[in-house]
């Protein structure tokens, strides 16, 4: 399938940054946002403030969602935040599996499959991550490590995969200034594609996400296989991120 047949989608990843007063700025820039943008937008923002995002967002062309989700469904899990929880919150994303979830907090391969699963089930569309060290990038192990996290996500099957976005994150790109060239982040982007034409889900949008800027956001998108970004630092900075958006 031709990347003409998939949209574009830019997400911003807010991490744990922002305050009521910040956001306010931030989400009005872009609800003013030109609905002409050739790209589909949104914002993975921290939990306390997506009834803040909902309220300013709503009716606008950019859409919203949370960075992490419960694998379960309710019950006695402190502190975790439910898929229903975020729905109710009219989320339509939710990241699964970012690296900085698998590094401090533990999540294994199948955890992330698993939240990625609980996302479906409530209608949300998770933003499953990918990536590897920047050990394992030297030791050429890349793909094995890509293949390796995505094998429980795929054992979910071509229906939940159909209704999923992936991200190839490499962990080294990631708020460091140094992005995968385009030619790097292809040549990964193809491999995840051959695994999703397996499956035969070839038209799942693959966003690449490391040290996305206005820059360097349209020779990523002239790649055949990446259809869009997940931005970071550049997403906290409404110009910027828009100008991600419009490249
Ligand atoms: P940066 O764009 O800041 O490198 O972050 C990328 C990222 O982790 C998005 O999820």
């Amino acid at each position: 399938m031709t990347q003409q047949a998939r949209a574009r989608l830019v997400l911003g990843n807010w991490k744990m940054h922002g305050s009521l007063a910040e956001n306010e700025l931030l989400l009005a820039a872009l609800r003013a946002a030109d609905t002409n943008s050739s790209s589909q937008i949104g914002v993975c923002v921290p939990f306390p403030y997506l009834a803040q995002a909902a309220q300013a967002l709503q009716g606008s062309a950019v859409s919203w969602g949370a960075q992490d989700v419960s694998a379960h469904e309710k019950g006695a899990y402190t502190g975790e935040v439910s898929a229903a929880m975020l729905k109710d919150f009219a989320c339509r994303w939710v990241l699964a599996g970012h690296s900085e979830r698998r590094a401090y907090h533990g999540e294994t391969d199948q955890t992330v499959a698993d939240k990625a699963r609980a996302a479906l089930q409530s209608g949300l569309t998770p933003v499953v991550c990918v990536g590897e060290t920047l050990n394992e990038h030297e030791a050429g192990q890349t793909l094995a490590v890509i293949r390796r996290q995505l094998t429980p996500v795929l054992a979910l099957g071509a229906d939940a995969v159909a209704r999923m976005v992936l991200a190839y994150e490499p962990i080294w790109a990631i708020g460091s200034g140094r992005s995968a060239t385009p030619e790097q982040a292809q040549d990964v982007h193809a491999a995840i594609r051959a695994e999703l034409a397996a499956l035969g889900t070839p038209q799942v949008q693959v966003l690449y996400g490391g040290s996305v800027k206005a820059a360097n956001a349209a020779s990523l998108f002239a790649m055949a296989d990446i259809d869009g970004a997940l931005v970071g630092g550049a997403a906290l900075v409404a110009e910027e991120f828009l100008r991600i958006a419009a490249a």
